[in-house]
């Protein structure tokens, strides 16, 4: 696996692969790789003929200085992990590589970024546009691999790509959990012995949400799912939605949209974690 740390040497690089005609997968991502990450670069690897991945730690999409500077960052174990799930090139740039000057840029997601997320990180998605927005502006790749863990980030993302008309093809991926179920995120890392004991029960109580629908009115079923993750001492739930998987507008009822979609934030202590449980998908087979 070829390292470049520059949008020269990116170049350079991507355009032997497309005098070569192949086809180019990329996974973005800030570092700190575990089997999520992997499990992108190889479903990347199964749909096109190259694959490239970025690590850069965004400063742009952090709305909490702390949370930046907590961040995990091991460039040199991440690029191992690559390598041995056959990533190809890796770009690993600086911030001035990135942002050679300050990116003024105001995107508009319109609705979609004021839930959620959206609302907790003022910010967060317009710097998640930024850069995404710039990476594929260097590397221009066929398609871009995302997980579903991140759920509202991906449809930012897609409407991204919809609004700046761009050619890549966006591909969402199944989240990765670790046997006990929690969501693989590199910010598990940095949980404690015993928030990481905890933390499992974020997953277990949204699966067994999910023997609840549709008695349960979503109401009923928000105060619930709120209430059990908030008896354990380590964690405390930001928000949870139950939201139309399409829009990621709180939805009143179960009728009221083919696509319904949990999603969650909680605390264990300063880290925070994310998850989500599709309810209903009458369109979709991830
Ligand atoms: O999901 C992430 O890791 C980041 O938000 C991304 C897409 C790499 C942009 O920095």
């Amino acid at each position: 696996m070829k390292i470049v740390k520059t949008v020269a040497e990116l170049s350079g690089q991507l355009a032997s692969y497309r005098k070569e005609n192949r086809k180019i997968g990329f996974v973005p991502t800030m570092g700190a790789l575990h089997q999520g990450h992997l499990s992108l670069v190889k479903e990347a690897a199964s749909q096109a003929d190259v694959v490239v991945a970025s690590v850069f730690v965004n400063p742009n999409q952090f709305n909490n200085a702390d949370d930046l500077k907590r961040y995990p960052r091991d460039l040199s174990k991440d690029a191992a992990m690559l390598e041995a799930v056959k990533c190809e090139l890796l770009f690993a740039p600086d911030v001035n590589e990135v942002y050679p000057e300050e990116d003024k840029r105001v995107f508009d997601f319109g609705s979609l970024e004021t839930v959620m997320e959206g609302k907790y990180r003022p910010g967060h998605f317009n710097g998640v546009a930024q850069v995404v927005s710039r990476l594929f502006d260097m590397v221009k790749p066929d398609k871009a691999f995302f997980g579903l863990k991140d759920f509202q980030q991906l449809a930012v993302i897609q409407n991204l790509v919809q609004q700046l008309n761009l050619k890549v093809e966006i591909v969402p991926c199944a989240i990765i959990r670790e046997d006990d179920g929690l969501a693989m995120s590199s910010r598990n890392a940095l949980l404690t012995e015993e928030q990481r004991k905890n933390a499992p029960e974020i997953a277990r109580t949204l699966f067994d949400s999910c023997n609840f629908v549709p008695e349960l009115t979503i109401e009923a079923l928000k105060k619930k799912v709120h209430d059990e993750i908030n008896k354990s001492s380590e964690l405390e739930v930001e928000y949870f939605e139950i939201v139309d998987g399409y829009t990621l507008q709180a939805v009143d009822n179960w009728t009221d949209s083919n696509y319904i979609v949990g999603c969650i934030a909680v605390f264990a202590n300063k880290i925070r974690l994310i998850d989500n449980v599709t309810y209903k998908n009458k369109d979709h087979e991830y």
